[in-house]
């Protein structure tokens, strides 16, 4: 089982939505994932709850509780045991013990940023701060930023600055763009599930064809961390 974690030290940098994002395209592609949440808001829990109750979820994806060290454990065995391929494990913002944990026990390391100078503030010391652990642990765990929430219209002048900044820096190929299909997909469930019922509704076949977009995006970015979890 090769584990994904989404890590940032700042809340609402996109490590959820983008978790949630690239499970769909996990299980679209037919892979078991293990959704592990250590954030205590449980977010991953509450979009399983809504996907079940919209008809949008499937059973080959199991969802665990983790918001402590011994929790995070007992999550992972039990992941190991049921043979998922992927866990996709969601931290909270913030520098804990947990967070530590979870940032070294894992093949692949993603940092969301958006395109302002706070998230990318962040973004370099939640970066430093993961290559630092890695360092002490004698550990080289491939770690990236996700550029996440780029305007989908055309950027402005301190937009491509910052994006030219950010790419000093490891990144994925791959950026998400801010869309309503992101915005919400906790609500709503697995986004190719959506997809599928958005499509066989006539009155919602603008929305289907977004939603098309968005799940391109996904895939190619999905394709970009099995990139990244090969070397890994
Ligand atoms: N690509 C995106 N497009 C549109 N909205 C987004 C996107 N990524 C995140 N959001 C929104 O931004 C907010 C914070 O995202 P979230 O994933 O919860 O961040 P975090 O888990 O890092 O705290 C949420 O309201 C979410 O719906
Ligand atoms: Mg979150």
């Amino acid at each position: 089982m090769k584990q994904i974690t989404f890590a940032s030290f700042k809340g609402g940098a996109g490590k959820t939505t983008a978790a949630m994002a690239v499970t769909s395209a996990l299980s679209q592609k037919g892979e078991r994932i293990a959704l592990i949440d250590t954030d205590e808001n449980m977010p991953l829990i509450e979009w399983r709850n809504n996907a079940l109750k919209a008809g949008t979820w499937s059973d080959q994806i199991g969802v665990f509780e983790a918001d402590d060290l011994r929790s995070f454990e007992k999550a992972f065995e039990d992941s190991e045991k049921q043979k998922f391929d992927y866990a996709v494990i969601d931290t909270r913002g913030g520098g804990s013990e947990l967070n530590n944990a979870c940032v070294i026990n894992t093949h692949l390391v993603i940092i969301p940023s958006a395109l302002t100078q706070l998230d990318m503030t962040q973004a370099l010391t939640t970066f430093e701060h993961t290559i630092g652990l890695h360092q002490q642990m004698g550990m080289q765990i491939p770690t990236a930023l996700l550029i996440q929430r780029v305007p989908v219209q055309k950027l402005t002048v301190s937009q491509r600055q910052d994006l030219a900044a950010l790419s000093e820096l490891p990144c994925f190929e791959t950026h998400l763009h801010a869309r309503d299909a992101f915005a919400s997909l906790g609500k709503r469930g697995l986004l190719h599930l959506v997809h599928e019922q958005m499509r066989s509704d006539p009155m919602r076949r603008i929305s289907a064809s977004h939603l098309a977009v968005a799940m391109d995006e996904v895939q190619a970015l999905a394709n970009d961390f099995l990139e990244a979890l090969e070397d890994a």
